[in-house]
């Protein structure tokens, strides 16, 4: 009996959670002449000096240790943007209305939360979105979403941003956003920032709107704490990348002859996450067919954090095609939520 009511229950549980779930796996659209696989690794450890592209640090046990930075004390980017959303969600709900919510780099989705329970809540329908690397976290997520909002429809993309931007189709509903939150944009260097701010502005039409969160300029103290962090997780996420490479190209780099080390760029306005070889020693990537000899004392670097003056981001927008709406931020202003419209 309890059986039976357990798996009706379940059945019309999941065909409602079916019917409101689309999953796309995305293809590149126009073929490039794919690079080999650990290519940049090649190019980055064979450069003077050495660097490493920032997607190493997100193998499963990197994304686990990136949730915890999340949750530090000295970490505050997370929280202050969690606390400004729910300040302003509803305010971007009334702005856009009926809206399709596209989300780059969505992982778990946990902020994105705010924005759902408003639209829900002022009633407003939405579509979401949502874009990642990850089709596993992608897929996860949307499915626990589609349980906790009955009337939300998910319309996920597994994929690169470059895919997925390239590949949008026209709204199904009067409005549309696309949403990249989090300050990953401070992970880009100028250039490929640039690049980035342009990809947004030919995937959508004018009058749609783009919601960007970026940390901003403060004190230096505020900013190497929460990089450097007490507990060691930050030390432990930088050095990770090592295990990730060694676990992917059959690699022998020794962790404890390594060190976490951070500090804030003060003219270039950006955190600079380096991994620091305590002597002089050779490394192999076999399946690279690459060794690697350091000096004592050589650094990785292995991601930058650019922290945003909130004029001259709004400006960057201006030049891009977009015209800001709004913008919310702390009160330390600590960081900066923007809301424009391509115009
Ligand atoms: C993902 N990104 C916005 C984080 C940041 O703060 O730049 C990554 C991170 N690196 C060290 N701590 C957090």
């Amino acid at each position: 009996m309890t059986f039976s009511k357990a798996t009706s229950a379940s059945v019309g549980y999941s065909k409602s959670v079916e019917n409101r779930l689309k999953i796309q796996y995305l293809q590149q659209l126009t073929p490039k002449v794919a690079s080999p696989p650990g290519s940049d690794v090649v190019k980055g450890l064979t450069d003077n000096p050495k660097y490493l592209s920032p997607r190493y640090f997100y193998d499963d046990r990197g994304s686990e240790l990136f949730e915890e930075i999340c949750e530090l004390p000295e970490y505050y980017v997370t929280r202050t943007e969690t606390s400004i959303l729910q300040n302003c969600a509803e305010e971007i709900a009334d702005i856009t209305g009926a809206c399709e919510l596209i989300e780059l780099g969505s992982g778990s989705s946990t902020k994105t939360r705010i924005l759902l329970d408003a639209y829900h809540k002022l009633g407003y329908p939405l579509r979401y979105l949502p874009i990642d690397v990850s089709a596993g976290i992608l897929e996860a997520s949307a499915r626990q979403l589609l349980v906790d909002y009955p009337t939300l429809q998910v319309h996920a993309l597994a994929g690169t941003y470059e895919q997925a931007l390239g590949q949008l189709q026209p709204s199904e509903l009067p409005n549309r956003m696309i949403g990249f939150i989090g300050s990953t944009l401070g992970n880009l260097n100028p250039q490929k920032c640039d690049d980035f701010l342009s990809q947004i502005t030919a995937a959508l039409q004018l009058g749609e709107y783009f919601l960007l969160g970026v940390d901003l300029q403060k004190p230096q103290d505020i900013l190497e704490a929460a990089y450097n962090d007490s507990a060691g997780v930050t030390a432990a996420f930088n050095l990770n990348v090592l295990n990730h490479l060694n676990r992917r190209f059959d690699g022998n780099f020794d962790v404890n002859k390594f060190e976490h080390w951070a500090f804030y760029n003060e003219i270039k306005h950006q955190i600079e996450m380096h991994l620091r070889s305590l002597e002089a020693q050779t490394v192999e990537l076999r399946s690279l067919n690459l060794k690697v000899n350091f000096e004592k004392g050589e650094t990785i670097n292995t991601e930058i954090s650019r922290k945003f003056d909130i004029n001259d981001i709004q400006e960057l927008l201006k030049n891009k095609g977009f015209v800001p709406q709004k913008v919310w931020t702390d009160d330390n202003q600590w960081f900066g939520l923007i809301l424009s419209k391509l115009s």
